[in-house]
């Protein structure tokens, strides 16, 4: 599969895991027209907002992020938003462009979280919002059977090889308050597991395992991996949690 559809699959994936939060806080704002997702990769989330208020006034979406290729893939699935290539440290846009400023699995991945945020609050006018739907803490994460613990932890050293900050989750509630929001809200995302994962969904949820952990293990070592990861009983059993946390605040 080319990258960038292995990547939007993927982002598609975790937009519904998030999909009930971003209902939640969309019923706590109100007068939000102008919207925009740093750091918003195939579009996977802009292309799923909920339905919310905004009377006599379309809702205008705008995307940006470093990765041209990813937003070319945005660009195609959502031809009436504005897409635009740069980085989330220097906002393109002037004080007060938006409503709502919105990041999603970003703040992990960005050398000055902090940094990001304030730009965030910069391009939003004062009384508008700013949401972090999803920042994980792999510090926190849940591997079951025990045999899959050893795979977490190196996805977790691998996350940190590639620059990411794997334990920014619990950071999120303080880089809010630093930044200097209003009302902030923080949480924690709940996780059940009443319906099986469909086969389309381990076969993702694998191959992003291997991408990440691939060179620290050896092939037999990847076989047991594999073997617990998609065994006879894995579907009623297993169970892989990681800690993702959101906040929103006022402007
Ligand atoms: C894990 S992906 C999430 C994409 C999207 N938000 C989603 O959830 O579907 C992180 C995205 O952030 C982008 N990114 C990383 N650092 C960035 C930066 N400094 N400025 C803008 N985008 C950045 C990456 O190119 C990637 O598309």
């Amino acid at each position: 599969m080319k990258r960038n559809v292995v990547w939007h699959l993927r982002f598609s994936q975790q937009a519904r895991w998030t999909a009930d939060l971003r209902r939640y806080v969309f019923s706590q704002i109100s007068n939000v027209h102008d919207i925009l997702e740093v750091g918003c990769g195939t579009g996977a989330v802009l292309s799923d907002l909920p339905d919310f208020d905004a009377p006599g006034s379309p809702v205008r979406l705008t995307g940006l992020d470093l990765d041209p290729d990813f937003l070319q893939t945005a660009s195609a699935g959502l031809p009436g938003a504005r897409f635009v290539l740069g980085d989330a440290h220097i906002l393109p846009f002037s004080t007060s462009s938006f409503d709502l400023a919105f990041t999603h699995y970003l703040l992990l991945w960005v050398k000055n979280p902090l940094g990001a945020l304030q730009e965030c609050r910069r391009v939003v006018r004062p009384g508008g919002w700013v949401a972090a739907f999803a920042e994980p803490d792999y510090g926190g994460r849940i591997d079951y059977p025990a045999g899959l613990t050893i795979l977490g932890e190196a996805q977790e050293k691998s996350l940190q090889r590639q620059g990411a900050e794997p334990r920014l989750g619990r950071q999120l509630k303080a880089l809010f308050h630093q930044a200097g929001f209003k009302e902030i809200e923080c949480g924690v995302i709940g996780a059940q597991w009443q319906s099986q994962p469909t086969s389309q969904e381990l076969d993702l949820e694998w191959e992003v395992a291997l991408m990440d952990v691939q060179d620290d293990f050896s092939q037999a070592e990847i076989s047991a991996f594999r073997e617990l990861y998609f065994g006879p009983n894995n579907d009623a059993e297993n169970i892989l949690f990681v800690p993702t946390f959101y906040a929103f605040g006022q402007v």
